[in-house]
């Protein structure tokens, strides 16, 4: 079957909402050593975005967590395959993803790095799937929020296909 690919955040909003989290990134971290910490592969496009738009000192780390194969539906086992490459004790931590969807993936990641004593922990998404959370999330920063719909482009792909579209998008099937 073909897929349709249907337009949900063109790059206009997408732009001028990340230069709105940025705007408030900045105020809230002002003074303060931060360190984002993206969340590989999704996360490549939102955090060089944001990062571009930060007017303050920042510190960018990447961690490599997998809770999907090929699908659209979470496995619910989470793997750490790489962690930051610098230790976050006593520094800022500000967790970049793509979505929160069941919150599995983030909710292991913030346990992990509270080991490490960090000064703090905050997390900002780009999109948010409220309707699909499995366990209690606080998210400080959200781009949007969106239906319960599996979305791709921005970064986010679907068995590793449309990362480089440059809007976000689901898919439709076609006949
Ligand atoms: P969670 O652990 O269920 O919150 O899943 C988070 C991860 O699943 C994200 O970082 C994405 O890699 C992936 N994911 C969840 N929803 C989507 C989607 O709609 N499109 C692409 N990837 C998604
Ligand atoms: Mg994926």
């Amino acid at each position: 079957m073909k897929q349709k690919i249907v337009p949900l955040l063109d790059e206009e909003t997408i732009r001028a909402r990340v230069r709105e989290l940025a705007a408030s990134i900045s105020d809230d971290y002002r003074g303060k050593e931060v360190v984002l910490l993206g969340v590989l592969k999704g996360a490549l496009v939102f955090m060089a975005d944001i990062m571009r738009l930060l007017e303050i000192d920042h510190q960018c780390d990447f961690v490599r967590l997998s809770s999907y194969g090929d699908g659209t539906d979470s496995s619910g086992r989470i793997s750490f395959s790489s962690g930051p490459s610098g230790s976050v004790r006593d520094k800022h931590v500000l967790i970049v993803d793509c979505v929160a969807d069941t919150g599995l993936t983030l909710e292991f990641l913030t346990n992990h790095l509270r080991q490490e004593n960090p000064l703090d922990i905050r997390v900002c998404v780009l999109l948010n799937k409220q309707a699909r959370r499995s366990t209690p999330l606080h998210l400080d920063y959200v781009g949007f929020d969106i239906p319960n719909r599996f979305v791709v482009g921005y970064g986010l792909d679907m068995a590793e296909k449309h990362r480089g579209l440059p809007y976000i998008a689901y898919l439709e099937e076609e006949d």
